[in-house]
């Protein structure tokens, strides 16, 4: 008995934009790019929302096709048959994003209102890079507590959708040439069923260590936190609170209405930044060690020598970390799916959509074994060992 992966998908806007395109924007080349980071180009939405990424890679997963704006591709396993899955049969949706249409309602709200998953329990993830392996291993955990014994205490979860979905062009900091290059929009999906056959996840590592020098920010509040927009009362001031109230609503109002962005410091009036900010290198080591780390750590809880897996998809952040891994581990590259090239870094989604890259490429195939991997913002890091 186990947590079966029996689909996936991805989806992504139309636009192409090359590194020559973003040479146009800041002082950076293609050479530079690809030489560093791998990346050849991303997709960027225009229109597109990260909603519409998300239920598009969802569809793809489902086999539900629809003519749309967002390009989709996917891969279902041999035992769904042709026909579409019906999104009412979906008891759980876990959408892992850092770039929502909204913070409330959540993404996966969004998602499940779209697909007509009406019988679905949702909620958001935010592990930042490394949404897709520990929505997966939250996904899991609770399907398996579902259906153990005296499961009768807890929601039914017999089908998961794990969906990834970014649109990272709207957090990018267009001006900054060290972290515009590197991103692009897209969503993936998993779906999950809770099944008798001996497969699917066998193992989970997850992995969190503090960000104390801020390495990986985004929204993150600059220097003092702001002060809350009220008072904190004595208790003498409570008594006064009725009179007083209207004031503080309408000064706070009032303060929030004249202050303006400053342009210079790149921060919203209460102090926040709005975009993704990043220490390249001091990421980069902590990634490459956390690729090793996870894969030796996912392949030791499942028993499985690293040698015997068949494929590992990382996160596509930069593709020298993946080379570096590759080389630690002791791996061929071509046991690593690279999907960096045409998709660039889309956080949670990304090795979601390496996934489904991997399956339309015949890389990876029915009863093969494969560990995806995950890092990034928090410092979060994690894998998902599995049998297909
Ligand atoms: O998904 C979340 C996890 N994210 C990651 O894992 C990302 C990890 N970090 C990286 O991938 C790399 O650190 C970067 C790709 C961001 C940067 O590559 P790097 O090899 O670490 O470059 P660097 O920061 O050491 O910069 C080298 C030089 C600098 O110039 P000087 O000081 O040597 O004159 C930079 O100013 O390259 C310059 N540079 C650029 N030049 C052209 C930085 N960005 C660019 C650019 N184009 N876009």
């Amino acid at each position: 008995m186990g947590c079966t992966i029996v689909g996936c998908g991805k989806a992504a806007p139309s636009l192409v934009v090359t590194n020559d395109d973003i040479a146009h924007l800041v002082d950076t080349d293609n050479e530079w790019i690809v030489q560093r980071t791998g990346i050849r180009c991303r997709r960027i939405a225009q229109g597109e929302s990260t909603t519409d990424l998300a239920v598009a890679a969802a569809e793809a997963a489902l086999g539900i096709e629809t003519d749309g704006p967002v390009g989709k591709s996917g891969w279902r396993c041999a035992h769904q048959g042709a026909a579409p899955l019906d999104p009412s049969s979906i008891d759980l949706i876990i959408c892992m994003t850092i770039s929502p249409d909204a913070t409330m309602p959540s993404q996966a709200a969004l998602v499940r209102q779209r697909l007509g998953a009406t019988d679905a329990v949702c909620f958001d993830l935010n592990a930042a890079c490394s949404g897709c392996v520990y929505g997966l291993s939250v996904a899991e955990s609770m399907m398996a507590a579902a259906n153990a014994t005296r499961s009768c205490t807890r929601n039914p979860v017999k089908r998961a959708l794990v969906i990834g979905a970014e649109r990272l062009s709207r957090v990018v900091d267009w001006t900054d040439r060290t972290t515009c290059i590197l991103f692009g929009d897209g969503a993936g999906a998993i779906l999950l069923e809770w099944s008798d056959a001996p497969l699917g996840i066998l193992s989970t590592f997850l992995k969190n260590t503090d960000d104390t020098d801020g390495h990986l920010t985004l929204g993150a509040a600059h220097g003092a936190n702001p002060s809350p927009p009220f008072p904190i009362e004595t208790p003498e001031a409570r008594l006064s609170r009725a009179a007083r109230q209207t004031d503080v609503l309408a000064d706070a109002a009032d303060s929030r209405r004249n202050a303006s962005a400053t342009p210079e410091s790149g921060l919203d009036p209460e102090g926040f930044s709005p975009y993704i900010a990043m220490n390249g290198q001091a990421v980069f080591r902590f990634a490459a060690a956390a690729v090793v780390e996870a894969v030796e750590e996912a392949c030791a809880r499942a028993g499985v020598s690293v040698d015997d897996i068949d494929l590992i998809v990382p996160h596509q952040a930069n593709e020298r970390i993946i080379r570096y891994a590759a080389k630690k581990l002791g791996l061929p590259i071509e046991r690593f799916q690279l999907s960096i090239n045409a998709s660039a870094n889309t956080s949670a989604a990304s090795a979601l959509m390496a996934l489904t890259d991997a399956l339309a490429q015949g890389k990876l195939r029915a009863g093969d074994t494969a560990v995806m991997v995950g890092f990034g913002g928090g410092l979060t890091a994690g894998s998902v060992l599995f049998q297909l």
